[in-house]
């Protein structure tokens, strides 16, 4: 991936980091569209087996460890029964789901390590949408459902539902909290008028059509009741020519954009300005947008810069394989050529030498009142 950013996402982002909100005038300036329009070549796995790994760097972090129909469904032995692919679990067959990450422990740990960042990202907040004591709400994809936790704990009096197609989260949770395995691609079965927020977070490379999950959405609220979408780019960028573009780092955009294409479920959500489009086509008013420029290692001078790009470093290398090894091996990669990319981008993250960054963005927007 080229490591100059599109004039659209100059406008985007401040050189300080300062989060941009945008309402309807401003969002088409602010959206990051070039990256998906580029051709996202992925480099073939020989190259990282031919490569020597980058050399050791005084400058590197070692503070990070080694590996730092209906939709609804009860908890039934098939559900349990997980794929394992290549040594790694993944999600039962369940309805038209088809997601990418790993569901083993190891990778519940980085998702744990995600919501840590997002929630940085916010600075501290759980979400950015105008809500008014809450009585009812809905957390889609809810992974080891640690926002809907802690949602839950901040609103007591607020009934909230955690779906997913893995049943991976924990038992002990509050009492105002349930988790149900569902397959948000199909028919949800929530009812209308039923919830004041729908939250939906990272769900990149997951859904096949946007435009009908957020009409599902926009079902299932009440009049007045919000949505919120927060999404990543896979893409990553330098203003300052250190990300060359055969880098392992450079090829993580690439990498997920073409595993996303042979599973027909896009990962440029963000570079696409989906969730927008999405959102005014299912029939939300009121939108509002704020992207975030999240760098990847402590290389900034910038403090909260430097925080964000800590825990965005540690996130992925917790779990890199559960991260990718799905679509390498969808890719027609080896586990040992996932394995040997893994530790040139281990290398070159660990190295500070790579000033890089990539975007998130949350959207939000308002179901209107009758
Ligand atoms: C990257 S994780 C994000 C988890 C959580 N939203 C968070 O931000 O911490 C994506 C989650 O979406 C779930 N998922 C993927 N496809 C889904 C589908 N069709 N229906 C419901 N959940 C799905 C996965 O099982 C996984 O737990």
């Amino acid at each position: 991936m080229a490591d100059t950013k599109p004039e659209s996402e100059q406008a985007a982002a401040t050189s300080n980091n300062e989060p941009i909100e945008t309402s309807a005038a401003a969002a088409a300036a602010s959206s990051p569209t070039s990256p998906a329009q580029a051709p996202a070549v992925v480099l073939p796995p020989e190259h990282w087996t031919q490569t020597a790994l980058e050399a050791d760097d005084d400058d590197a972090d070692s503070t990070l460890g080694d590996d730092a129909a209906t939709s609804t469904a009860s908890i039934t032995s098939t559900i349990l029964r997980y794929r394992t692919i290549r040594g790694r679990t993944y999600h039962s067959e369940i309805g038209n789901a088809q997601y990418w990450g790993a569901n083993d422990e190891r990778h519940n740990e980085a998702l744990d390590v995600l919501h840590h960042l997002f929630t940085l990202t916010l600075d501290d907040q759980l979400f950015l949408a105008p809500l008014s004591n809450p009585q009812k709400a809905l957390d889609i994809g809810t992974g080891t459902g640690i926002w809907a936790i802690d949602f839950a704990d901040k609103f007591p009096q607020c009934v909230v539902i955690g779906t997913d197609i893995s049943p991976i989260q924990p038992s002990w949770i509050p009492p105002n909290l349930k988790f149900e395995m569902d397959d948000c691609t199909q028919d949800w079965t929530f009812g209308t008028d039923n919830f004041d927020f729908v939250h939906i977070r990272y769900l990149l490379g997951c859904i096949p059509d946007w435009t009908h999950l957020f009409k599902q959405a926009f079902v299932a609220l009440k009049p007045g009741g919000y949505l919120e979408s927060y999404e990543g780019s896979p893409n990553v960028y330098s203003d300052d020519n250190t990300l060359p573009p055969t880098s392992a780092i450079a090829q993580w955009g690439p990498l997920f954009i073409n595993g996303g294409k042979t599973i027909g479920r896009s990962f440029t959500i963000v570079d696409d300005g989906v969730q927008r489009k999405a959102m005014e086509e299912a029939g939300f008013v009121d939108i509002k947008e704020r992207m975030i420029k999240v760098p990847s290692g402590g290389w900034s001078k910038d403090p909260r810069e430097k925080e964000l790009g800590i825990w965005a470093q540690h996130a992925v290398e917790s779990d890199v394989e559960g991260f990718i090894l799905f679509l390498t091996t969808t890719l027609g990669w080896t586990k040992e050529q996932t394995g040997v990319y893994i530790a040139h981008l281990r290398k070159e993250l660990r190295s500070l030498k790579h000033h890089v960054y990539y975007y998130q963005k949350v959207v939000w927007g308002k179901k209107p009142e009758k």
